[in-house]
């Protein structure tokens, strides 16, 4: 797994805390160079603290991510230090809790939603991967090798009720995941989603919540999933979604991607629609 992933220059936004946390550290222990990004300069410190040992580095690297100028000098600040850009995690981001800190047991209802926060959510969630992407591909395709990884969520998350506007922010990131991968094609930079296909055990699920933590979804099973996406082995691998929990480290690659993998999005549903997703929007009824 070491040498997957040994000196790849990475970034990962949400590096302070959960599953931001532990993907940084797998890719540091496993040789890779990462920027750590994130708003909160502390947690990242912290992140720093727990690497001992292990092939890589770790660069903190303190982002506000609703911000597109702080967006754009994450990505020269990476060039400086690194002399490019081989992986980008886009995992940082905001959950209900920015709405209400009892939204696990009292529905938010979208019209309580005020316009700043639904535009604080956007930002990080959905403008700051977007900045960061359009920022890094140049560079990626430049090399002819990169890859881009959005962390989005379940589909049922993006539908479920109460869930406004995280749901959605989602539901768009893994949208503009699908075009990307496709606008990437023979560029030798991937564009992929990895989710942790639950809830997982992080402190964007709040202590107090009434779900007991041992059926939450461990940050670890980020790793393997991630270090695979990261590597040579997914040269061929663009515009899929992977599953981390259904993920077994010990399987061989086309076994796990029968098992947890699957074209970004909802493309049987497009297909229905008999709109094309390929090609120009001028192709007959692509509006
Ligand atoms: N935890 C889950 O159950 C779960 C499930 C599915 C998907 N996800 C997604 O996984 C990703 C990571 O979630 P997590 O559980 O590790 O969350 P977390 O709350 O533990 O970590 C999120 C990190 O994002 C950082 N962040 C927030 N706003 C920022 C900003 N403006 N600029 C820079 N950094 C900022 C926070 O400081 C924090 O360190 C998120 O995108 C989340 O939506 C989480």
């Amino acid at each position: 797994m070491t040498a997957d992933v040994k000196s790849k220059r990475c970034i990962v936004t949400g590096a302070g805390s959960g599953l931001g946390r532990a993907m940084t550290l797998g890719l540091a222990r496993a040789g890779a160079l990462v920027i750590a990004a994130d708003i909160n300069s502390s947690a990242v410190e912290e992140t720093l603290a727990e690497l001992k040992g292990g092939a890589g580095r770790i660069v903190p690297h303190r982002v506000d991510l609703t911000r597109v100028q702080e967006c754009e000098n994450l990505i020269a600040s990476a060039v400086r230090e690194f002399g490019g850009v081989d992986v980008l995690v886009n995992c940082a981001g905001l959950n209900m809790a920015l709405i209400s800190r009892d939204f696990l047991t009292k529905l938010v209802r979208f019209w309580d939603v005020e316009a700043e926060d639904w535009q604080r959510m956007f930002d990080v969630n959905v403008r700051a991967p977007f900045m960061l992407a359009k920022c890094v591909a140049p560079i990626m395709a430049a090399q002819g090798w990169g890859r881009i990884i959005n962390i989005t969520t379940s589909f049922g998350t993006m539908l479920r009720e109460g869930n406004t506007p995280y749901g959605p922010a989602k539901a768009a990131l893994e949208a503009a995941s699908a075009g990307w991968a496709q606008e990437l094609e023979g560029s030798g930079v991937t564009c992929n989603v990895l989710i942790p296909g639950g809830a997982a055990d992080t402190p964007m699920i709040p202590p107090d919540a009434r779900i007991a933590r041992n059926k939450l979804v461990p940050p670890s099973a980020m790793m393997s999933p991630l270090i695979f996406l990261a590597s040579d082995r997914s040269t061929a691998v663009s515009g899929i979604r992977i599953v981390a929990n259904r993920w077994r480290p010990d399987a061989p690659d086309d076994e796990n991607m029968d098992r947890a993998a699957a074209p970004i999005g909802w493309p049987d549903l497009a297909a229905a629609s008999g709109v094309p997703t390929k090609g120009s929007v001028a192709a007959p009824g692509g509006a």
